[in-house]
């Protein structure tokens, strides 16, 4: 069956035809109407909404060739998101709450976040680590995935993004389940090993890349064996195959594979990802005995 696209500009109309599963040709075609102005994207006969993130400027950092993929990337997540993902309240919330206060758009994705929940209850995690709070955002998603005697620990260098993740977790209604610590993670990280507080069944890296090196030597300190470890932006537009970098953000990264890679009680993966938030990706390692 086909599905009749109708986009139009202030100055000008375009309908184009296209199948339903057809999504590369629906954004090229889409990117084509581009210059046109501000194009409205309508589909009939179909339900995807993804259109409307064609019209969203592409993020890419590095290669700016990969910039002719980016708006196929976003719409591409929008279509994910919007089938796989229902309307939430607090989530959306907490995006907007984030927004007011100016902290940066650097949270995962909602299709991300997620996978970080499905991952957390396939694990049946009762207590989750994660280091690089922002607002919340994927503190709300993991917390979800707890029981309600579980607990998840989120550390957090700015006080404004802590204090903003405080109210958004409250609204969320899960303040009992989450203890926010305010301060550099690798002090954080070495308070909870005096206090005995671990081993945690889950740890998210998610804040400065420069110190994941250092951020997994704590996690492993504070895991057990079956302790699954995941990494966000593990491939920066493709930076990390430059063994020279002199950004420490790169370096640290590649370096935090290298040693996923080569520390004996690891089992690492990585993939490589698109959408959204451009070409990145995560990766996933599991403790050893
Ligand atoms: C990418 S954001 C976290 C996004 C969050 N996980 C989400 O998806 O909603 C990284 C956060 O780490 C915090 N951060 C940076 N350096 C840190 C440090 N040394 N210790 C603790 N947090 C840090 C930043 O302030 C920022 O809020």
């Amino acid at each position: 069956m086909n599905t009749q696209i109708a986009a139009r500009s202030a100055t000008t109309a375009a309908i184009v035809v296209c199948t339903p599963l057809d999504f590369g040709h629906l954004a090229m075609t889409i990117h084509r109407l581009r210059p046109l102005g501000e194009a409205q994207a309508q589909v009939s006969n179909c339900t995807t909404t993804g259109l409307r993130t064609q019209l969203a400027p592409p993020a890419t950092r590095h290669y700016p060739h990969l910039h002719m993929n980016q708006d196929l990337w976003t719409s591409v997540d929008r279509f994910l998101t919007d089938t796989l993902i229902h309307p939430d309240q607090a989530l959306d919330e907490a995006m907007r709450a984030n927004r007011d206060a100016g902290l940066p758009a650097i949270d995962v994705a909602p299709n991300q976040g997620k996978l970080l929940h499905l991952v957390a209850r396939i694990h049946k995690a009762k207590r989750i680590l994660e280091v690089g709070t922002l607002g919340g955002y994927s503190t709300i998603w993991l917390a979800r995935a707890l029981p309600p005697d579980g607990k998840l620990v989120t550390l957090e260098l700015n006080p404004t993004h802590a204090q903003v993740a405080a109210a958004n977790i409250n609204r969320a209604g899960l303040s009992s389940l989450v203890d926010i610590r305010v301060g550099p993670a690798l002090e954080s990280l070495a308070s909870l090993h005096e206090e005995h507080a671990f081993p945690f069944d889950l740890i998210f890296l998610d804040a400065d890349k420069p110190n994941n090196p250092v951020y997994l030597e704590w996690a492993i300190k504070l895991s057990r064996p079956g302790t699954v470890i995941i990494g966000d932006n593990v491939i920066r537009d493709g930076a990390i195959l430059d063994p020279n970098s002199t950004d420490p953000v790169v370096s640290g990264t590649r370096t935090f594979v290298e040693r996923l890679g080569t520390h004996p009680r690891l089992d690492a993966t990585a993939l490589q990802t698109v959408g959204s938030r451009g070409y990145d990706g995560f990766a996933i390692a599991i403790v050893n005995e």
